[in-house]
């Protein structure tokens, strides 16, 4: 900046004045003047290159793909034999059952969540992009189980309002069970676009859909345990702080939270969020440390474990994914019809949010121990110290609220619920016909 201001103080105020032909200065300028020419004619002819280079060269995609946009892909749907699939899917079996709207039915909660509605007679209609964050063909071997008891998955995304709108056309869903978002802490630093396209777009484009659907539906949804991100204090309460996240994830799980208070307030939708606590259980995901400690300790590959400052202790509240799916249903069960229709509210609707967890925090070095026991493998552990990631050290749920106002009384402990996980993956990665990862 000095420099800059001296070259300035330099140069005279009044060009005129100037003696043309005997100063070194002018003489100078001359020089600087011709080379700043030649510097021009070739920073115009090396651009001119560039972009020659660029618009004739068939492939070249000077942006790196965004990968968020892999869930934009268009899809087939509409036309009679796939209404008459959708209607019948959704048909509705027993006396006071509900027609559900299932979004992330291909994903590991959803798949359950649909069979267990699916089961009592319910209607169930699945959505869901299988998008490729975990393996697809998970996603896809989901799907066919749900074919199996009648449950259509639409391949759509939630951000499709066109789709949404079609499907409330064809069916009067009574509610929505909304688990579509894109799970996991690590990614988003690899990937934060696909959380704001799934958590918060989608979300919003979902609640848009519902509000102008006429009767609106009620609506259940799943937030996340790491909405209390750094909070200290234990069990974890709904009436706790959830202003300090420790990932876009958890971000983004808070803002549906306020998302869902702006459409109660204004439309009368109904809605319920589910804070659920580290699910676990058979067609789990692949990116959760219980499923790759599993796929790793059989390979005989070293597993990372977390510890916090000073030794601290890393746990979870696992919670079986059985009790995830009694919570899901009685909160579908206890939902209260949403007031407006038509986009209009016509009073006060049901808002809540309850905590879905075991209440029993167990350290990853005791999973760790209970895999061991149940594979007949000694793991290759390798502590590490916790990353500021994401990952928080520790979960625990309070469950009170749940209990009083769902009944929902987890009944599966960690050891019984491992047993019944390893006899699920044994037997789907049985004899090397797929290979986990
Ligand atoms: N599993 C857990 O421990 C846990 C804990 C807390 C919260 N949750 C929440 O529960 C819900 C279900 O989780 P999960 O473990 O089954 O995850 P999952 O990834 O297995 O399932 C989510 C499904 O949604 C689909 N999806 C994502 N974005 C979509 C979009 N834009 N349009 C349509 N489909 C889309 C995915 O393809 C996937 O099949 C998620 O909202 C997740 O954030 C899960």
């Amino acid at each position: 900046m000095s420099k800059q201001m001296s070259h300035l103080d330099n140069i005279p105020s009044t060009p005129g004045k100037f003696k043309m032909d005997k100063s070194p200065y002018i003489h100078n300028r001359l020089r600087w003047h011709s080379s700043l020419a030649k510097l021009t004619f070739w920073s115009f002819m090396f651009l001119g290159l560039i972009l020659i280079f660029f618009f004739r060269s068939p492939s070249s995609n000077p942006l790196p793909q965004d990968p968020s946009r892999r869930s934009l892909r268009t899809y087939n749907w509409g036309g009679p034999a796939w209404e008459k699939r959708v209607r019948s899917s959704a048909r509705i079996r027993s006396r006071n059952g509900i027609s559900v709207l299932v979004t992330g039915a291909a994903g590991f909660v959803g798949t359950h969540v649909s069979a267990a509605l699916k089961r009592r007679g319910d209607g169930v209609l699945g959505l869901d992009n299988f998008n490729d964050y975990y393996d697809p063909s998970l996603k896809r071997a989901r799907q066919a189980l749900l074919e199996r008891s009648g449950v259509f998955i639409v391949e759509g995304d939630i951000n499709d309002s066109a789709l949404l709108r079609k499907l409330f056309e064809v069916v009067a869903f009574t509610h929505v069970m909304h688990l579509a978002a894109q799970a996991g802490v690590r990614y988003a630093m690899e990937n934060p676009g696909s959380y704001v396209h799934s958590n918060i777009a989608g979300f919003v484009n979902l609640l848009e859909v519902c509000k102008s659907a006429n009767p609106q539906p009620a609506i259940v949804w799943a937030s996340s345990s790491s909405v209390y991100g750094l909070n200290t204090k234990v069990p974890f309460s709904e009436r706790d702080r959830t202003d300090q996240p420790a990932s876009l994830y958890a971000a983004t799980k808070k803002a549906g939270e306020e998302i869902a208070h702006t459409y109660n307030h204004i439309y009368g939708l109904s809605l319920t969020g589910l804070r659920f606590f580290t699910v676990y259980g058979p067609w789990g995901r692949p990116d959760m440390a219980y499923f790759f400690f599993t796929r790793d300790i059989l390979k005989g590959k070293s597993i990372s474990i977390f510890e916090a400052a000073n030794h601290g202790t890393v746990a979870r509240d696992f919670t079986y994914i059985d009790d995830i799916v009694k919570g899901c249903l009685a909160a579908l069960d206890t939902a209260e019809k949403s007031t407006g229709s038509g986009g209009k509210k016509k009073g006060p609707a049901q808002l809540r949010v309850f905590n879905l967890g075991n209440t029993s925090p167990v350290p990853v070095s005791d999973l760790v121990s209970i895999l061991e026991r149940l594979l007949k493998v000694n793991a290759k552990r390798n502590i590490m110290k916790l990353p500021r990631n994401g990952d928080v050290q520790f979960t625990h749920a309070n469950i009170s609220l749940a209990q009083r106002e769902l009944g929902y009384k987890p009944s599966t402990d960690l050891q019984t619920g491992l047993k019944k996980f390893v006899r699920w993956y044994l037997s789907y990665y049985s004899g090397g016909k797929k290979a986990a990862g």
